[in-house]
C-alpha cells in the first residue's frame, strides 16, 4: 500500500509543477523565520548534521535551513518525481549541488543507505500527506542511529481564526478541510504528532504549537499564502472549489487587508515536536 496522500501520490504536469513549485517557496521564506527559532530552541544547530529533510518537496526547506546552517550536510529525500527534478535544479541554482537527493517512499520501502547515517531528520509538512504516519516513525526508529533527533513540523487547521470575521476566510478554511480529506491529507494532524510520536516508540522531547499572526508577518504578505493556497486548490480541484468562486474569495480577502491593514487579527498556526529515537 502507498503511504503517500493523493494529493502527491500522482505526477503533476508542467503548469501544476510549477505552481507548487512557487507555493511551496513562497511558504518557506514566509514561515521559516519563526519556525528556525523553535528548531534552535529544540536543539538545532550546525552539529546536528548530517540533517535528512524527509518529504522535501522541492528542497526549499533545505536550502533555507542551509542557510542558517552554514556547516550542516543535507540529504533530502523524496517520493514524487517532478519534486524531485525541482528538487535538483533548486540545490543547483543555491550551489548546494552537493546535497544528494533520494527518490523514497517512506513507510514503504527500505530506508535508503544515505539516510540511516544522518543524526537528525526534519519532516516539514509531511505526515499530514501520508495514510500511516505512525509507521514511516517506526521505520526512522528502527533505520536510524538510537538518540536521533526527528523535528516534525505540522499545520493544525483547527486553530485557525480571523477578526473581524468574513465569510471569505471560512469558505478558505472549508476548502482546505474538504479538499484535504478528498486527497486523504489530515489537516488536523499538528496535535495529534505527540501521540503518533508515541505510538511509534519514540521519546517525546518536546512541543510547541506556534501561531503566525499576520501582525509579526504583515496582513498583504499572510493574506497572499492563504488566497495562493485557495487558488492552487481550485486549479487541481475544481469540483470542491470553482475557479470563479475561488477568485470571488480572494478579491473579498484581499479588500479585507486593504480596509483593515492592522486592524485585524489572522493566523496561520503550525505545531513543532521534538522526537527522539
Ligand atoms: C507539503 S509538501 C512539503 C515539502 C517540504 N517539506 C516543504 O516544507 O517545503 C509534502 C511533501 O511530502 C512528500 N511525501 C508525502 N508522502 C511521502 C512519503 N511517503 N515519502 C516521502 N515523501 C513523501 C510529498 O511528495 C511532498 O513533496
Amino acid at each position: 500500500m502507498k503511504n503517500t496522500s493523493d494529493m502527491f501520490n500522482k505526477s503533476f504536469n508542467k503548469t501544476e509543477s510549477e505552481t507548487w513549485n512557487d507555493f511551496l517557496k513562497y511558504q518557506v521564506s514566509l514561515f521559516l523565520e519563526s519556525e528556525l527559532r523553535i528548531l534552535k530552541e529544540f536543539g538545532l544547530s550546525n552539529q546536528s548534521s548530517p540533517i535528512l529533510d524527509l518529504g522535501c518537496g522541492c528542497g526549499y526547506y533545505s536550502i533555507a535551513l542551509a542557510n542558517a546552517l552554514p556547516e550542516a550536510q543535507f540529504v533530502c529525500a523524496e517520493v514524487n518525481d517532478e519534486f524531485i527534478k525541482n528538487c535538483k535544479k533548486n540545490l543547483a541554482d543555491h550551489h548546494l549541488n552537493n546535497f544528494p537527493v533520494v527518490k523514497w517512499s517512506a513507510g514503504d520501502q527500505e530506508m535508503p543507505e544515505l539516510a540511516r547515517n544522518c543524526n537528525t531528520v526534519v519532516l516539514r509538512m509531511v505526515l499530514q500527506h501520508t495514510l500511516q504516519p505512525t509507521k514511516i516513525l517506526q521505520d526512522l526508529k528502527e533505520g536510524l542511529k538510537s538518540g536521533t533527533n526527528i523535528y516534525v513540523i505540522e499545520d493544525d487547521l483547527s486553530f485557525y481564526n480571523i477578526h473581524p470575521p468574513i465569510g471569505a476566510f471560512d469558505a478558505f478554511i472549508k476548502v482546505v478541510h474538504d479538499y484535504c480529506g478528498m486527497q486523504k491529507s489530515n489537516v488536523y494532524i499538528g496535535k495529534q504528532v505527540p501521540h503518533i510520536g508515541h505510538e511509534a516508540g519514540l521519546k517525546v522531547c518536546n512541543y510547541t504549537l506556534l501561531e503566525q499572526n499576520n501582525h509579526q508577518l504583515g496582513s498583504k504578505q499572510l493574506m497572499r499564502f492563504f488566497t495562493e493556497a485557495l487558488l492552487l486548490f481550485a486549479n487541481t480541484f475544481p469540483d470542491i472549489v470553482s475557479k470563479e468562486k475561488a477568485i470571488e474569495h480572494c478579491k473579498e480577502l484581499d479588500e479585507y487587508v486593504q480596509h483593515y491593514d492592522k486592524g485585524c487579527c489572522f493566523s496561520h498556526y503550525v505545531t513543532v515536536t521534538h522526537l527522539k529515537t
